[in-house]
């Protein structure tokens, strides 16, 4: 019997066998009133039957009228399962259960120390360890920062070494943004927009770094290109410190994205500076500029309309060829961006392919070692500063992507 006649004949089976069910509580119900009751449950389980026996959509419920439902109810609660009852304490992506609960505990500040020792295995390949010093360094400045701004800059930024990286208004909700903002505020470090342009949310005191992407939400015309004037006016805004322009995104790397017409609600649609209830699509390449020249060209013209706040721009390594492009376009015409974010391939988004963020893109410690030795070898390293994201949730991971090169981090899922 082939798989397609047994799995007719199961189903079959099951309609039958409640066919039968159902004539037996009828025929019951002749000499016992009270076996009706039992139709209650048995006719619309019959109905079930039969409706799942007719449609073609799953083929589950096709072959399984009536179990079948178990294996969607499972699966619904697969996560909570895995995660509560199965994972291990180094399980859990992209964050496991050590990293999750250490980033609970000291927003809380609570407990923020473990017991017996290590968790992970020293004996693993990959397995990460600091080298510490029998002379301890007893660091004067307790909240080392880090300026921001080369020579070509007229208003340097004094950043934290840790800041809240990019994520918009529209992928999170007002009052995350509201709790971060005043969250940077109270740490004393800088909050990152995301590309979905300032948002009355971010205003609530916290330093920021305005991003600028491909869709210039916040800065673009009626036809979605880039806006100077309305750059000028959001740039002017004292608590913008430093513009970022992103070229790419660690998760989604030429990727671009969407905002549904059902999400561009009259709220967002004035923040971003779009006609409301319209799909608006972000390209997947910017259309101020073309090439390396033109980036460099571009930055300089933010910089000038920002009256010289630091600009920088994001990137996600792919090609090692176009960023040594880029650095040969700003020894040629001398314009040397004031900070470069590196995101690796391991970082978040809202929502992706999952061929993007799972294969496309070069991973955080590969690519700051790569860029910090470019820019070195290119004299550009004193005048830039190097910003990393990925992962990045522990002291330990500040360290390591210091010692690779970075200046200053980003945390956004942390
Ligand atoms: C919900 C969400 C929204 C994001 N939105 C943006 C964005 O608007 N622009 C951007 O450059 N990166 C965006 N990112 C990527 C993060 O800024 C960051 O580069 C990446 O997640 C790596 O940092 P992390 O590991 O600390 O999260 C987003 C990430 C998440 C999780």
């Amino acid at each position: 019997m082939s798989r397609n006649q047994s799995s007719i004949s199961i189903s079959g089976t099951i309609l039958i066998t409640s066919l039968v069910i159902n004539t037996l509580i009828i025929r019951s119900a002749y000499l016992n009133p009270t076996y009706y009751w039992w139709l209650i449950i048995s006719m619309p389980l019959l109905g079930i039957i039969i409706f799942n026996i007719i449609q073609k959509k799953h083929a589950i419920l096709r072959n399984y009228p009536l179990l079948g439902y178990l294996r969607y109810i499972f699966e619904s609660i697969r996560p909570e399962i895995r995660q509560y009852f199965f994972e291990s304490d180094a399980d859990g992506k992209p964050f496991n259960r050590r990293q999750r609960s250490i980033v609970y505990q000291r927003a809380k500040n609570v407990k923020q120390t473990v017991a017996f020792g290590m968790q992970t295995d020293p004996t693993q390949v990959g397995y990460e360890w600091m080298v510490h010093s029998i002379y301890p360094v007893h660091i004067k400045n307790k909240s080392p920062r880090v300026l921001v701004g080369n020579k070509q800059c007229r208003q340097p930024y004094n950043a934290s070494i840790l800041n809240i990286g990019a994520m918009s208004f529209g992928a999170l909700s007002k009052t995350a943004i509201e709790s971060l903002n005043a969250g940077a505020q109270l740490g004393g470090f800088a909050h990152n927009t995301g590309e979905g342009g300032i948002s009355p949310y971010h205003l609530i005191g916290g330093d920021l770094i305005w991003q600028i992407g491909t869709g210039y939400f916040g800065c673009r015309n009626h036809v979605g290109n880039f806006d100077a004037d309305l750059f000028r006016k959001n740039a002017s805004n004292p608590k913008v410190k430093m513009i970022e322009l992103k070229l790419s995104q660690g998760a989604k790397p030429g990727h671009g994205g969407i905002l549904p017409a059902a999400k561009n609600t009259p709220e967002i649609a004035s923040i971003r500076n779009v006609p409301v209830n319209t799909t608006i699509v972000s390209p997947p390449a910017h259309t101020a500029f073309s090439d390396a020249k033109g980036l460099i060209y571009f930055l300089e013209t933010l910089r000038q309309l920002s009256r010289g706040k630091p600009v920088g721009f994001k990137i996600c390594i792919g090609s090692k060829q176009e960023f040594i492009d880029i650095c040969q376009q700003m020894k040629l015409t001398g314009i040397v961006p004031d900070f470069i974010t590196i995101d690796g391939a391991e970082g978040g988004t809202g929502a992706a392919p999952l061929e993007f963020t799972d294969h496309v893109g070069m991973p955080l410690m590969e690519a700051l070692s790569f860029v910090s030795t470019t820019l070195t070898k290119m004299g550009l390293k004193k005048h830039i500063r190097l910003i990393a994201a990925g992962k990045i949730i522990t002291g330990f991971d500040i360290l390591k992507v210091i010692s690779l090169g970075a200046d200053i981090c980003y945390s956004a899922r942390g």
